[in-house]
């Protein structure tokens, strides 16, 4: 499913060998496999084909103008949070038809922005929300389409807790038993309430928790339209998951989850419902890795630890939500296959001892594995972070004043540099104008 695999004893991203590319562009590196996003793509494509909805590629997860430039190419839409994803979605090209525009805190200006540039649809969390796009759209002379997104109060009871946003106690949504007469005919002057909008977190990785919320959805459905409303579209949200370990592997079919959820969908569309769903790392994730060198290795009290170019500034998810990532040497002697097969140190046979693979980063949370068996590394090899194309580069920080990395996308034989490594000069450039005298009396 996804093409990072070992060859002759080396990492391959499709057809460029990773261990070149490392030495040749330097490291921390993130590299993207085109032929890999276009595979996930056409799978969700193909588990969600009995509704065939507008998958909107959720920029969060992945930001780079490249991989949302050859995504929409693809046929996808995109799912923006903010007047900064809304302008890499312009200059990615997508047309504003296919974007929908999420986020609990939508600026007036992020607001005029969105309706300016002709965005398809806004998912709206509050009451607020909703007076204040009616007014901007007044003073615009534009109608709007909306939908609502619900707090259906269903949480997965295996994703993390601060990715998970379905849940009464979270900020997300407003809460369904409000929500039937929002859609009332003529409540607001410029907006048509038309869609109803649910993402009940991320990742989520049992079907059952789309189903309770599809429960939700439609019995909302019902009372709306008791009321004299209609609903046109649907919009699951994201979420679908992305496989970060043998274990999971073997646990999740994204097949199986699109089927179960387009089975009930269809039970309630006589009503000729359009469909939305919002995937980000199940697109993402396993389209990206991260290249990373051994700095030094040094003994602990009572374990190794593997100081290597890439922190908590690079990739966040081990410290924030002691995500698992797995890693595995670039170069490594006798390895053959499917990156994961590789890297599951439960077979033993390949791995050596328990080791903390830390950062540079000056904070003692900064890692990307605690306790994980490797085989023996050395110094200046390079390591590959696996399952880093979502929520990795998108979430890196210039903390410690770490430039952030470059990116590479890879496509066959031939790879593209899609963001240059962040300098000295790209570290200081917007304060310079801060050096000189105080000028503005107040
Ligand atoms: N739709 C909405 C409204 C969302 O908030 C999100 C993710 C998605 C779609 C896409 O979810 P996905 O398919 O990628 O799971 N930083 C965390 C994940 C935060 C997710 C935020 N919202 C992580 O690294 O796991």
């Amino acid at each position: 499913m996804d093409g990072f695999a070992y060859k002759n004893g080396v990492l391959w991203a499709e057809r460029v060998n990773l261990e070149t590319l490392a030495s040749t562009l330097g490291t921390p590196l993130f590299v993207y496999s085109l032929g890999t996003l276009a595979a996930h793509f056409r799978s969700l494509q193909q588990a969600f084909s009995p509704i065939d909805p507008l998958i909107c590629f959720s920029v969060k997860s992945c930001s780079n103008l490249s991989v949302l430039k050859f995504l929409v190419e693809q046929g996808s839409g995109l799912d923006v949070v903010s007047g900064g994803e809304i302008h890499r979605a312009m200059l990615a090209g997508a047309s504003p038809d296919t974007i929908v525009f999420a986020g609990v805190g939508k600026s007036a200006q992020e607001i005029r922005y969105a309706i300016d540039s002709g965005i398809h649809l806004f998912n709206v969390e509050s009451e607020s929300e909703l007076e204040r796009i009616d007014s901007i759209a007044g003073e615009s002379g534009r109608h709007v389409k909306v939908s609502i997104r619900i707090n259906p109060d269903v949480a997965d009871a295996d994703t993390p807790q601060k990715t998970s946003t379905g849940g009464r106690q979270t900020k997300f949504g407003i809460p369904v038993t409000r929500a039937a007469r929002l859609y009332s005919p003529g409540l607001y002057d410029n907006l048509r309430v038309v869609g109803i909008h649910a993402h009940i977190g991320s990742p989520i990785y049992n079907a059952a928790s789309y189903l309770s919320a599809l429960d939700v959805i439609e019995s909302l459905l019902i009372d709306v339209e008791r009321l004299g409303g209609k609903v046109e579209s649907i919009n699951m949200g994201g979420g679908f998951p992305a496989i970060y370990d043998a274990v999971q592997s073997e646990r999740v079919s994204l097949q199986e989850m699109g089927a179960a959820i387009c089975t009930r969908l269809l039970k309630f569309n006589t009503r000729g419902l359009r469909f939305v769903i919002e995937p980000g790392r199940s697109i993402s994730a396993n389209a990206g890795v991260l290249l990373t060198r051994v700095e030094y290795l040094k003994d602990g009290w009572d374990r190794q630890i593997i100081i290597v170019d890439a922190g908590m500034n690079v990739l966040l998810r081990p410290t924030l939500y002691s995500a698992h990532h797995c890693i595995w040497p670039v170069r490594s002697d006798g390895s053959d296959g499917h990156w994961i097969e590789v890297t599951d140190s439960s077979r033993g046979d390949k791995a050596g001892q328990s080791v903390d693979v830390v950062g540079p980063i000056c904070e003692t949370g900064d890692y990307l594995a605690l306790a994980r068996t490797l085989p023996q590394l050395t110094q200046g090899e390079t390591l590959a972070v696996f399952s880093a194309g979502a929520y990795a580069m998108s979430m890196a920080s210039q903390y410690n004043s770490r430039g952030r990395p470059a990116e590479v996308v890879v496509q066959g034989n031939q790879y593209r540099v899609a963001r240059q490594r962040e300098s000295y000069e790209d570290l200081t450039a917007l304060e310079l104008v801060g050096l000189d005298p105080l000028e503005h009396p107040v």
